[in-house]
């Protein structure tokens, strides 16, 4: 449940920083309110199916952590991260064939904290950053408090347009150059895309030519359907430019184990991590040692592996669900990619005629009608870009059974129909 925005007058509200004078929350979690309506079906959010968390496996780590480590679990910890988990996060790097050791890597709560960490040590207000568009709504609400200047970056259904920023790069218009360009190029969130390794290639070329640093997001990675995997762009920078790699790479175990966990994690050259780690000396000191160490314990025990390929089994079926339900109940109306991993659809609605913002409007009323949630497309793009959005839509299949996405679809499939018959919402 979100914190209401009552809209009555705060005693404080003339002490406000300007920036939180009227702040926008994620627009994802403005759904929230909806959820709590009885029989609700929601494709929007990103969460993990409560059916895929391993909780006897993460009972027992959590028995181990605090039977051997009762003190260190307990106490605060480094800000850096407890060495047992920094060994068992460098492992699994290594199994993504990303080459580290536990010095090159920062534990953070939660890979959300990674980002926010890294804006506030690289971006100054002002500073342009560059973002594929569509893109992960936390990362444009991040860049807008730190007051970076977003300038978007084209997509298609390979990922991130390399060739359309290679001519945004030749054609700069501004004075001050992009210091970072954020990507999700494995399953990204919204797209579902998968950035081939030739764009890889071109991407770290680009940044090495312009001098800007590379966000490579990865939290889907390892949720892969079929055989297909690139390289990941943090080893492609570091086959290109050594120890002068521009890229950062970020993960998660939220996807993969549990959300409530919030283990993430940075990877970065020594001066970038120390500063990252100086900047979360002051949002919590710590992540919490005790989730720490229960991480660094399921990571050892053997559980993750087999949990992961569940998960991917799983995933998978309900994307097949999804896809197919889509398919027969709106037909040609809509337009989508069959992701090959993740856990998100970016689907774009094809009217005969009328306005595209009206459109919109009705569709989600009508869907919240009908029973069923989405995030609208303009979730995902920064708000002078809102437009182009059109009828484009994010359907998550990752939280709810292949019944319920059946069901979902189809009330979809009417909440369309009554739209498009009275689009004026
Ligand atoms: C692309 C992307 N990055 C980061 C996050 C945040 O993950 P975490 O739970 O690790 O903070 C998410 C969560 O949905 C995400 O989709």
């Amino acid at each position: 449940m979100s914190i209401a925005n009552t809209g009555s007058p705060s005693p404080t509200s003339h002490l406000f920083n300007p920036l939180f004078a009227q702040p926008e929350g994620s627009p994802i979690r403005e759904l929230f309110p909806y959820l709590s309506r009885p029989g609700m079906l929601s494709l929007a959010g990103g969460y993990p199916s409560p059916g895929l968390f391993d909780a006897e496996g993460l009972q027992q780590a959590a028995t181990t952590a605090l039977q051997q480590d009762a003190a260190a679990s307990l106490q605060y910890g480094a800000s850096e991260g407890q060495l047992p988990l920094r060994e068992a996060l460098a492992e699994l790097c290594a199994s993504r064939g990303i080459t580290c050791t536990p010095g090159d890597l920062l534990v953070t709560t939660g890979s959300q904290q990674a980002f926010d960490l890294l804006v506030k040590v690289m971006v100054a207000p002002g500073d342009p950053v560059l973002v594929e568009v569509p893109a992960y709504p936390a990362t444009l609400q991040t860049l807008k408090l730190a007051q970076a200047q977003v300038v978007s970056v084209p997509t298609d259904e390979h990922g991130l347009d390399t060739e359309a920023l290679a001519r945004l790069l030749a054609q700069w218009p501004h004075a001050r150059r992009p210091k970072l360009l954020y990507t999700v190029p494995n399953f990204s969130n919204p797209g579902g895309t998968l950035l081939p390794a030739s764009r890889r290639a071109a991407l770290v070329a680009l940044a090495r030519e312009h001098g800007f640093a590379i966000v490579e997001d990865d939290p889907y990675g390892e949720l892969r359907f079929d055989d297909r995997c690139e390289p990941s762009v943090y080893e492609t920078g570091l086959a290109q430019c050594g120890s002068a790699n521009p890229v950062v790479y970020l993960s998660s175990l939220s996807k993969t184990v549990a959300p409530a966990l919030r283990i993430g994690w940075m990877l970065a050259d020594a001066q970038l991590l120390r500063r990252c780690a100086i900047a979360k000396q002051t949002a919590d000191l710590c992540t919490s040692p005790l989730a720490q160490n229960i991480a660094a314990h399921y990571l050892r025990s053997g559980r993750y592996a087999p949990q992961l390929q569940k998960s991917c089994a799983e995933y998978a079926a309900r994307m097949d669900a999804l896809c197919s339900g889509l398919e027969a109940a709106l037909g040609e109306q809509i337009r989508f990619v069959r992701p090959a991993g993740g856990m998100f659809i970016w689907a774009q609605l094809q009217p005969q005629e009328g306005d595209h913002e009206a459109l919109s409007r009705a569709l989600f009323a009508a869907a919240v009608t009908q029973g069923v949630l989405y995030v609208p497309g303009k979730a995902f793009f920064p708000a002078d870009a809102a437009k182009q959005a059109g009828l484009c839509m994010r359907l998550s299949y990752a939280a709810p059974t292949v019944p319920q996405i059946n069901e979902a679809v189809e009330r979809l499939g009417r909440a369309w129909q009554q739209a498009v018959l009275s689009p004026i919402a």
